[in-house]
């Protein structure tokens, strides 16, 4: 079976591409050629790349054409983030493809009602990614479906070695795993009990190829690809301070008064992070799909750190 793979180098492309190979499918990667995948493995090797940007593809109206002519069985698309561009796919596709698998992200639900989140939870975006990606759902599961069997697959918080996992200040900063590692005192925004719910990207790519080969009960369908458990901030930090061999010393300030201790970035993803709190339940993509996910949030959180705290102390 033959699988084009568009963006199949990043976070999720690198475990993809490689488990797509290994399982025996013929692996089209599609993607600019401008970065490495996050790990070496021999798969690479056998990987057909097709260098395209999609960009300026979509913008000259080609994109889904060039797609089109690789003559997939499956298409897994992990860099839509328009409506456009998921209309131009699916027009171009219509009927030539066997199933369309897209990347959404828990960030369609917006705020939470009842926790964990179930997939058929009322969708209450918020932010621009967030409405983005919720309109491509709806479009892809409400209209689209009539022209091509369409999964959508959202994951949560990215993790793997190679990269800073969102930490439990619910920002990217580094320094933070640093003072926890230094014992020292991190300062939590409101009381730590908001959540973040981290997948390993391993995870996310076992369900895109259980989603493969659960075809018939993945058609038409969404579902969440998370750990099996969210964490509170509290919690997070505690967890990861007693791995580091301290004792969690945490304080805790309104958000308002927080954010002036931290910069404009920071303070912008943590406000985003907590404000959405994910916490989504896995079951219907343990019930239809088989998945199963080999970490939990904080075996993936400690895997990604650990990997960078030694390349960090290995570089001169
Ligand atoms: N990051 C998260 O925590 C998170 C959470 C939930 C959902 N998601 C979803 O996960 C999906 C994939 O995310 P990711 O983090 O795995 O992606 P990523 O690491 O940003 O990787 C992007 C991939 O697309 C390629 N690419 C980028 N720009 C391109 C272009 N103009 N034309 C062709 N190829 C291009 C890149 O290779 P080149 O640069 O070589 O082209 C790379 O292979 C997205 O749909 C996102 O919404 C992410």
């Amino acid at each position: 079976m033959r699988v084009v793979i568009i963006g199949g180098t990043g976070h999720i492309g690198s475990y993809l591409t490689v488990r797509l190979y290994e399982a025996g499918y013929t692996v089209l990667c599609v993607c600019r050629g401008e970065r490495k995948p996050y790990r070496d493995h021999p798969a690479w090797s056998h990987i057909q790349y097709v260098h395209l940007d999609r960009t300026a593809e979509e913008g000259a109206g080609n994109f889904g054409e060039r797609i089109c002519e690789l003559n997939a069985d499956a298409v897994i698309d992990l860099t839509c983030y328009t409506p456009n561009s998921a209309s131009q796919l699916v027009q171009s596709l219509d009927g030539g493809v066997c199933h369309l698998l897209h990347c959404g992200t828990v960030w369609v639900h917006g705020h939470s009602v009842e926790v964990p989140t179930t997939e058929d939870a009322l969708r209450q975006p918020f932010g621009d990614y967030g409405i983005r990606k919720q309109a491509i759902e709806h479009y892809l599961l409400n209209e689209a479906h009539t022209r091509l069997p369409v999964t959508v697959l959202h994951p949560g918080h990215l993790v793997g070695p190679g990269w800073y996992p969102i930490n439990p200040q619910g920002n990217f900063n580094p320094d933070v795993f640093e003072v926890l590692a230094a014992g020292r005192e991190l300062t939590l925004p409101n009381l730590g009990m908001e959540t973040v719910h981290h997948v390993h990207a391993d995870d996310v790519a076992q369900a895109f190829v259980c989603a493969l080969t659960h075809r018939d009960a993945a058609v038409g369908q969404a579902f969440h690809v998370v750990s099996p458990r969210a964490l509170t901030l509290r919690g997070y930090a505690e967890q990861i301070a007693a791995w580091l061999g301290q004792p969690a010393r945490l304080a805790f300030l309104p958000f308002d008064e927080w954010k002036t201790a931290v910069n404009e970035r920071d303070a912008r993803v943590t406000l985003d992070h907590i404000a959405h709190s994910p916490n989504c339940s896995i079951e219907k993509a343990r019930r239809l799909l088989g998945y199963s996910p080999r970490y939990t949030s904080l075996e993936a959180i400690q895997e990604a750190v650990a990997f960078l705290r030694k390349q960090s102390r290995q570089q001169p």
